[in-house]
């Protein structure tokens, strides 16, 4: 039997026929190169604009593949954020939660309670649905890349934006803890049945532990750049990293900076000896690569990707094999990877060698030994 054989459904759609399609394959999209004379160029327009009565100057940077007109990968938009002297945004809130890098300029992110001064290189985190707006004191162009989970949201068909009060100031509560009646007879997750129901560990329990889900505490976090620069390798072979995590403990084991984003810093000292190309790594997750400084090229499923200062790199498309050769002047990159949704989801596969397995992090034990995707101060 066919699709075509099967009868529409009464109220509407229609049931296929899947016997023998065989099994799932990456669909991924290709790598993207965004220079920064583009972003550049980006920002100039967006600076030249009256200011909207939102006060948001962005622009999302779009994939010629994407299929919702915004994302720059599948599940990630990267949007150039710009706020003039003297200005700032209306107060939101979204249920997509914000990884921001700081390109230039400086300016204040009000978020829930919270303010926090952002330089230049600076990373600051935007936890979902907290009311926050972004104000600029100062006298000088305050310029952002913006990284959020809108795309999956919008896919979903569950991407959720308000605008507040414009009174709303950090600290004023929105909708605030629901008030609860003293009662003996409350129900929450601390009265509700919970049964094991079989040897398998399988648990029967009440509808409170999910409508009362026990919360972990998601606080807007700052990165300063400069004192993660002063953390990491200074010369070549001086034993420091080069390449670190920027880590939010509300994560817990996803390893992000929010839920959906897990953020590195790569700093590789100037002088290094370019390496010979070979082969590179693949894995289920996105990787973004704002390139701060340096140059150098990437390598993806067999295409050469020159990169330089400023540039915005789609440099691992899921499941695309690749591998990155920074040139000696050294190099400072942000990469934004999607892993911690993926850990969530239990499906970030990861293949280090191509000829060799392919591991289900956080689902077994996984590799040992490795502190990098490359080692570089070894080669
Ligand atoms: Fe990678």
């Amino acid at each position: 039997m066919t699709a075509t054989d099967l009868p529409p459904l009464a109220l509407g759609g229609h049931a296929v026929d899947t016997t023998g399609q065989g099994p799932a394959r990456p669909t991924p999209w290709a790598p993207l190169r965004v220079t920064g004379a583009e972003i550049a160029e980006t920002v100039e327009h967006l600076s030249r604009a009256a200011r909207p009565d939102d006060g948001r100057r962005c622009a999302a940077l779009v994939h010629p593949e994407s299929t919702t007109g915004r994302s720059f990968s599948p599940g990630v938009e990267v949007v150039v954020e710009v706020l003039l002297p003297g200005e700032s945004t209306t107060p939101i809130r979204r249920n997509s939660s914000l990884v921001q890098i700081g390109v230039e300029g400086s300016g204040l992110v009000e978020v829930g309670d919270t303010s926090l001064t952002m330089d230049a290189r600076d990373v600051v985190t935007v936890p979902s649905m907290r009311p926050h707006r972004f104000v600029n004191h100062g006298d000088r162009r305050w310029v952002r890349l913006s990284y959020s989970n809108a795309p999956l949201l919008d896919f979903l068909g569950t991407h959720f934006q308000e605008e507040l009060d414009a009174a709303w100031a950090p600290g004023l509560p929105l909708d605030g803890p629901i008030d609860m009646v003293e009662t003996d007879e409350i129900a929450d997750r601390g009265s509700a049945p919970d049964h094991e129901i079989s040897p398998t560990g399988a648990r029967l329990r009440g509808y409170e532990y999910l409508v009362d889900i026990e919360p972990v505490p998601n606080h807007p976090l700052h990165w300063p750049y400069e004192a993660a620069r002063a953390l990491m390798a200074q010369t070549l072979g001086d034993g420091q990293r080069t390449i670190m995590a920027l880590y939010n403990s509300a994560t817990e084991r996803r390893q992000g900076a929010t839920n959906s984003f897990f953020v590195t810093l790569s700093r590789i000292p100037a002088g290094l000896t370019p390496r010979a190309e070979g082969p590179g790594h693949r894995h289920s997750s996105v990787a973004i690569n704002y390139h701060v400084e340096g140059t150098g090229y990437s390598v993806v499923d067999g295409q050469r990707i020159d990169f330089g200062p400023g540039d915005l790199l789609l440099s691992a498309p899921s499941w695309r094999e690749h591998a990155h050769y920074p040139s000696d002047s050294g190099l400072t990159v942000y990469t934004v990877q999607d892993h911690p949704q993926h850990i969530g989801m239990e499906s970030l596969i990861w293949q280090e060698d191509l000829s060799g397995p392919i591991f289900a992090l956080g689902l077994e034990k996984g590799q040992t030994g490795y502190t990098a995707p490359r080692n570089w101060d070894d080669e």
